[in-house]
């Protein structure tokens, strides 16, 4: 490939300092992506220029003149705090006309939304659980509490990594529903949503591509088997904290067991999800799929996370991707997007 001029794109906070070294170190950890993605990047021999984004257009466009890269590596999860304005980073690059990693800004804005992706997803007659929104601000009435199917997980319909998901997540009546939405309502100031729990086994699948997809090997949240149907979820504890997932027995895997033609029917259904969601570049899908098989989709992570331990870059790594070619490849999807 030939050396390019890339132009990373970095919360403030998360700027991949070189002084830092030891991985132990919590600063080091807090931008274990960008200092992984920096790193491989060099180690490719292209030229990297790290730009801070919080809320304003500015030091890119700066960049872009001053410095015109070749490509942006977006590694941005939100503008001015927040998850559900990231989409419009993405658009500004695209009207700039530079080349982005990552997922087009229409895909991201279908996909960041919890109920509007199942709402298309639910069109195409994918499975998804059955939800209802709680809007933030409006209060609700009885007739929206009618006719559940408890239990329900009550989450935000935007936030991502297990924010905001805790054991009280897991509703069984119409009380507890109510207070975890109040709840959640406070800490996220975003609309709640309200799904049906599926129960079975958690599966993350990563694509990766524009018009020809690449279906990687199925990562997967293997459970305690002696835990209840309602610990069996990804809480930010469980998602966050090693020590404590070791300790009640939960494990990040590659999914064990499944027979070759379910196989390929996750791997078909992961692309129709993706086209679906009119994704591009990378993403990470989670899905459920219970004791009879169905699959159902929990939501769609475009520009999921790729620090070199993450869910996506072990499975591109098992599927041939040393990190810095799993880097690059993203690389080359970003700029086939824009002459495509
Ligand atoms: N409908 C559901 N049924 C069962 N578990 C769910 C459901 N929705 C969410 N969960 C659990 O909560 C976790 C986080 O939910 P998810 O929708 O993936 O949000 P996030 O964006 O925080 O990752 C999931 O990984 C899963 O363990
Ligand atoms: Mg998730």
């Amino acid at each position: 490939m030939k050396k390019l001029r890339v132009m990373m794109l970095v919360h403030p906070e998360m700027e991949p300092l070189d002084h830092l070294t030891d991985r132990k170190d919590p600063q080091y950890l807090k931008r274990e992506t960008e200092i992984d993605v920096k790193r491989a990047l060099l180690k490719l021999g292209h030229e990297v220029l790290v730009v801070k984004v919080h809320d304003e257009l500015q030091p890119m466009r700066t960049a872009i003149e001053q410095w015109q890269p070749d490509i942006a590596f977006n590694l941005l999860e939100d503008f001015a705090g927040d998850g559900a304005q990231d989409f419009y980073v993405a658009s500004y690059l695209h009207m700039a006309g530079i080349p982005f990693t990552g997922c087009n800004p229409r895909g991201m804005m279908l996909a960041r939304d919890k109920a509007l992706s199942k709402k298309i997803l639910h069109y195409h007659h994918i499975k998804v659980p059955e939800f209802r929104i709680f809007p933030y601000g409006k209060t609700i009435k009885a007739n929206k509490l009618r006719d559940l199917p408890y239990p329900l997980i009550v989450k935000s319909n935007i936030e991502q990594g297990s924010v905001g998901i805790a054991q009280a997540s897991y509703v069984n009546n119409a009380g507890e529903l109510l207070s975890r939405v109040e709840q959640l309502h406070d800490m996220t100031r975003g609309d709640a949503i309200a799904e049906q729990y599926i129960n079975g086994r958690e599966l993350y699948v990563g694509v990766m591509g524009n018009q020809r997809l690449e279906v990687l090997p199925i990562r997967e949240l293997s459970f305690d088997e002696k835990a209840t149907q309602e610990q069996r979820i990804a809480t930010y504890k469980v998602k966050w904290n090693d020590r404590y997932r070791d300790k009640i027995g939960f494990k990040y895997c590659f999914a064990k067991g499944l027979h070759n033609s379910t196989r390929a029917k996750i791997e078909t259904l992961a692309k129709r999800i993706y086209r679906k969601l009119l994704l591009s570049g990378y993403a990470r899908l989670d899905l459920r799929m219970d004791k009879g098989g169905d699959v159902y989709v929990l939501e769609a992570n475009p520009n999921a996370a790729i620090t070199h331990d993450d869910d996506l870059a072990l499975a591109a790594k098992k599927a041939g991707y040393k990190y810095e070619n799993l880097i690059e490849r993203l690389l080359r999807l970003g700029l086939q997007a824009r002459s495509a």
